[in-house]
């Protein structure tokens, strides 16, 4: 039950009124889909220029790039941009941002980490392959790190940018199944805490919001009807999250309004946990 197949809707925004993100240079990793298309969207519709990075469906980046341009752009240069690329791959990461500040002809302001991947075997660790959690290491660890480390070299000092890595509730629910996910998350709730400290004197802030269950593909690879209805039970809402749950309150972290957050875990799931 993929999300992608819902019709896109872009809010329209007043034109009298300053956006508060206006012109701001943001990545989202992992946004051609799921959670990181719904804050790109987001984002833009806030008034920042948009960087979709995805890794390896370019079909669905460019369309949300012909969505957000068509809808939101005032001019006629683009508000969003498709860039391809592996987080858990230095030499591309470091092309990711380097294709941000040219695209856009100013510094990077916000990032926002979101690229991540799940075992959709939800073996047990005696069973669980070696490969699978490496992948998942590679990915959610080593992409956070990667990006963390880019974005902290990069983001504009003194001018307010923001970090913002996506990690989980399950780093805190700790389900049987989900060992190697919930560790990779937890590694990088570690390192973006202490990250928020190290930015000391750039009003840089870091932080991480963590997820409980959303309806992405994400969410439904491998589930068993079981499975999903023992998430929506779980939930004192009686649903599961949608992308557009979770949008919002990175919005609000990315704004100047959400200085004040800083270096903290902010858990959006609805009581899940
Ligand atoms: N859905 C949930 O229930 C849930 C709950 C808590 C936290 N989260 C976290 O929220 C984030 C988004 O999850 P989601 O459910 O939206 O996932 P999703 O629907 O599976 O989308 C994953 C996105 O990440 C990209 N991606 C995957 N591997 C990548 C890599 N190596 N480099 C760059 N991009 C990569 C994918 O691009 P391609 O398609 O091109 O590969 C896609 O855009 C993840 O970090 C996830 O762990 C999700």
């Amino acid at each position: 039950m993929a999300t992608e197949t819902k019709p896109v809707i872009i809010p329209q925004t007043n034109q009298s009124l300053p956006l508060p993100l206006q012109d701001r240079v943001a990545i989202v990793t992992g946004s051609s889909r799921g959670i990181g298309k719904a804050i790109a969207i987001h984002l833009a519709s806030l008034g920042a220029k948009v960087v979709i990075n995805y890794n390896s469906n370019s079909t669905l980046a460019d369309l949300l790039v012909t969505q957000i341009n068509q809808s939101l752009s005032k001019s006629n240069s683009p508000q969003a941009i498709a860039v391809k690329g592996d987080v858990s791959d230095a030499n591309q990461v470091k092309s990711l941002f380097d294709a941000a500040e040219s695209a856009f002809n100013a510094p990077l302001y916000i990032l926002v980490n979101a690229a991540g991947v799940l075992d959709p075997s939800y073996s047990t660790i005696e069973n669980s392959s070696l490969d699978e959690f490496d992948k998942t290491f590679s990915v959610n660890t080593r992409g956070a790190y990667l990006c963390c480390k880019e974005g902290a070299k990069r983001i504009k000092k003194g001018g307010g940018g923001r970090i913002i890595c996506l990690t989980s509730s399950m780093a805190v629910a700790l389900r049987p199944g989900f060992g190697a996910y919930a560790a990779s998350k937890a590694a990088v709730e570690a390192l973006v805490k202490i990250l928020a400290k190290e930015l000391k004197g750039t009003r840089i802030t870091a932080n991480c919001v963590a997820p409980g269950p959303i309806a992405t593909d994400m969410f439904y690879d491998g589930k068993t009807e079981e499975m999903i209805n023992k998430a929506i039970n779980e939930s004192p809402l009686d649903r599961l999250g949608l992308p557009e749950d979770v949008a919002p309150l990175v919005g609000f972290l990315a704004s100047d309004g959400g200085e004040w957050v800083n270096g903290q875990v902010v858990r959006v799931n609805g009581g899940y946990i």
